[in-house]
Parts: structure tokens; sequence; C-alpha cells
């Protein structure tokens, strides 16, 4: 663990925290029945802000090797997300990739997006450190390099392929700490007109939701578009396009091309860049007065969701929560609650199941409500709500009761 001091995109040494959410082991080290005799790690998970570029950040980091090697996230069990990642998959290949062009996507995880092109006049490869995930991506034919990327895989991939027409990096751009390294291996790997399209968590969602649980170890980085035209500005590229999207709870699609290049040719940069950057200006997105806000909006959450279950709990209702997701994690161990609070966890990831949550240890298994019929429901994975309501639909018309936590505590 490192204390970070100087702000990730813009160098300046003026970062300041606002939101303490307590020392939390990672969101996603979930454990086996073995591992339950051991302490755990853990590490302060502490959201601060850049009083220069107003980028708001983690003051600590952990090591990539220790939060991404063995991932227990696989990106196609959620239909939405898929859904998502077909559709953008074949945006990107209509509008930038010429025939026998090559798109590369880092932290391309199971291949969620890369298949969609599989039967397409182009040439796709993914880039995942996580071996476990890029041998499921392998068998489902996306090839995949089980590394992190880049300067140096950049050149090496550069020799083998050539350039690529396309570099996509989906909810990964704010989990690496060295950025400047990633976009000199974006650098070296584009075609001279070559576009890098990201996906990140949208910081205006962010905190109008009070998405406060997607703050963890993995997530260094709450980006809007205006810090990230600083750190593009500086390496010699530029914003041309941005779009927002539903998924993750808020997100921005971010359309990137090198500096005065006019990649696609004679493009000019459209009205959308300006719009948003003003948008997060107007919300106040890295107002010292807002952030504040912010924080004191999180704990009083927290005091409303734990009164509640408290109150579920002296009435001796079970309570079970939904989503082994890792903001579910961080939800449960912020809140304190632990297996006396919510009985067990249920989520359809096979390798998630029979393993415990980490830090509250909460017993993980495939979702069978209807089954066991607990009275209440945490939905701890929030952004599925349409999703799981849909296939939870019969439990709730038996009297089920689901409690939405985020953005404000409801009962369903
Ligand atoms: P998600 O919110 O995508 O991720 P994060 O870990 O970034 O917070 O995680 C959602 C979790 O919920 C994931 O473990 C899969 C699970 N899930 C189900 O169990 N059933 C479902 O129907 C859906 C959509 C997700």
């Amino acid at each position: 663990m490192r204390e970070r001091t100087a702000c990730g995109t813009c160098k300046a040494r003026s970062l300041s925290p606002f939101l303490d959410l307590g020392m939390q082991p990672p969101a996603n080290a979930l454990l086996g029945p073995r591992e339950l005799e051991r302490e755990e790690s853990r590490f302060p998970l502490v959201l601060g802000h850049c009083g220069s570029c107003g980028l708001i950040q983690l003051l600590h980091s952990v090591s990539p090797e220790l939060l991404f090697r063995n991932y227990v996230y696989f990106s196609s069990v959620s239909g939405s997300m898929s859904k998502h990642f077909a559709a953008y998959a074949q945006e990107v290949a209509d509008r930038f990739v010429p025939p026998g062009g090559l798109v590369v996507e880092l932290g391309s995880n199971d291949g969620v997006l890369l298949r969609n092109l599989l039967g397409r006049p182009l040439r796709v490869l993914g880039v995942d450190p996580a071996e476990n995930v890029a041998e499921v991506a392998r068998e489902r034919g996306v090839p995949t390099i089980a590394s992190f990327f880049g300067e140096r895989l950049a050149d090496e991939i550069r020799a083998q392929h050539g350039a690529a027409s396309v570099i996509l990096a989906n909810n990964v751009f704010a989990h690496v700490e060295n950025l400047e390294d990633v976009m000199r291996g974006v650098d070296r790997l584009l075609d001279e007109r070559g576009v890098f399209v990201l996906e990140v968590p949208y910081v205006v969602d962010f905190l109008g939701h009070l998405e406060f649980d997607t703050v963890y170890h993995e997530h260094l980085y709450y980006f809007g578009v205006r810090p990230l035209m600083t750190l593009f500005g500086r390496l010699g590229f530029e914003v041309f396009e941005v779009q927002r999207k539903s998924v993750h709870g808020g997100t921005i699609r971010v359309h990137v091309r090198r500096a005065g290049q006019g990649a696609p040719k004679g493009r000019p940069i459209d009205g959308s860049v300006a719009e948003l950057a003003a948008l997060e200006e107007e919300e106040g997105a890295s107002d010292p007065a807002r952030l504040l806000r912010f924080a004191g909006d999180v704990a009083a959450l927290r005091e409303k969701l734990c009164s509640l279950i408290g109150e579920l709990h002296r009435d001796k209702r079970r309570v079970v929560g939904y989503g082994a997701a890792a903001k579910g994690n961080v939800l449960l161990n912020y809140c304190g609650l632990g297996p006396d609070r919510i009985e067990y966890l249920v989520d359809a990831t096979p390798a998630k199941q029979g393993l415990f949550s980490p830090g509250m240890r909460i017993p993980i298994k495939g979702p069978d409500l209807g089954g066991d019929r607990p009275d209440y429901v945490l939905l701890l994975a929030w952004n599925h709500s349409a999703e799981i309501m849909e296939k939870e639909q019969a439990y709730r018309q038996a009297g089920g009761r689901f409690i939405v936590p985020i953005p404000r505590v409801e009962v369903v």
C-alpha cells in the first residue's frame, strides 16, 4: 500500500480528503472457507480531490498484482452489460474500423465486447492481467494476452500485429495508477488516425446518485470530461466526442484521437465535449463544499440503512443480500453489516458461490429466493435493479420485499 501525494492526471501535490470509508479489504477479494482462519489485509479507503485540476481520487493505492491477477469479476454474467457491449462493439466497428483493421481492448475481461466482432472482416485482440478470466475469453474464440498493458507490451503487439485502428478501455482506465505509461502504450500501438475509446463511470452521476459504494481500491479515479481533457491534452491527444450511458450507475464513453491530426479526418470536436465539461462545473464536481455535502449525505444514508436493518433484526425478519458485487462489499463493510444481520448473499456468478464476502465474511450462494423465501433482500447490485427485479418477480409476488440502498434507502 502506498500513500498517494500527487494527482494522477495533473501531478499537483494538492490532494485533500473529503470522505473516509475506513480500513477495508480489497472489495473483490472473496474468501474461500480455509481463508476464514486468517486475518485479511485491510487498507485505508479515503477519497480526496485535487485542489488544482479537481479530479476526485483515492489517497492510497494497493498493488495491482494483489487486486487484478486472480479476478472473480466476469462481465458476461449480467445480461444488460452483455447487451450494452454488443451495441458498443457494433458502433465502434462501423464508425472507426476499416476492413482488416485491428481492434485491441485493454481489460477485455471474458471477451464480453470483442466476441461481438468475431464474425466481421477485422481482427481483435484482448489484453487482461487475470489469467483465469483471459482463459474464458480464449475459449470463446477471443485471442487474449494475459498481461498488464504498458509501453513494452504495446511494442510487442505492434511488431506482431501492426498498428491498431481502435484501442478500447472499458471500466479499466480508473484502475490504473500510472496513466502515462498506458497512454505511452496507446501512442505506440495506435494508428496515426486511430481512435482510443474508453468508458468510465461518470463523476456527475457518482455525486448526484450518492454512489459511494463504487469507491474501492480498484477505482483510483472518479473521472469527468474535464480532468480527462487535461490529461490527454498534456500527452498529445484530444477528446473529440463524449456520450452518456446508463450502465454502472452512469457512465461516459469518451472518444480520443491524436491532437491536431483530426482523425478521423476533418471531424470537428463534437459539442458534447464542452457541454459535459460545463455540466461538471455546474454540478460542482470539484467544489470542496459540494464534496463535503456528499460526504454528509453518505453518513446519513449509513444511519438510515443501519437503523432499518436493526429494526428488522429486532422483529426477527430474515434479511439476505443480492449480488456479491464489489460495491456490495464496500457498503456492507462501511455499514458494519455482517452475517448476524445479513444471513447470506446470492450471486449468479459460479466462481463466487461457496466463498465468503471480504471483511464481513457473509456466505455466498446461488440465487434461490423462491425456495428459501427470506423476508427482505438488500439489493447490493442496485445498478442491475431492472434485470434482477424481473428475474425475481415470483419472489416479490409472493410477498418478498427488496431494500434498495442507493441513491436513497427504499423498501419496494
Ligand atoms: P456489478 O455491479 O456489475 O459489479 P461491481 O463488482 O463492479 O460492483 O456486479 C453485479 C454482481 O451481481 C455480479 O457479481 C453479478 C451479480 N448479478 C447476479 O447475481 N444476478 C443478476 O441478475 C445480475 C444482473 C448480476
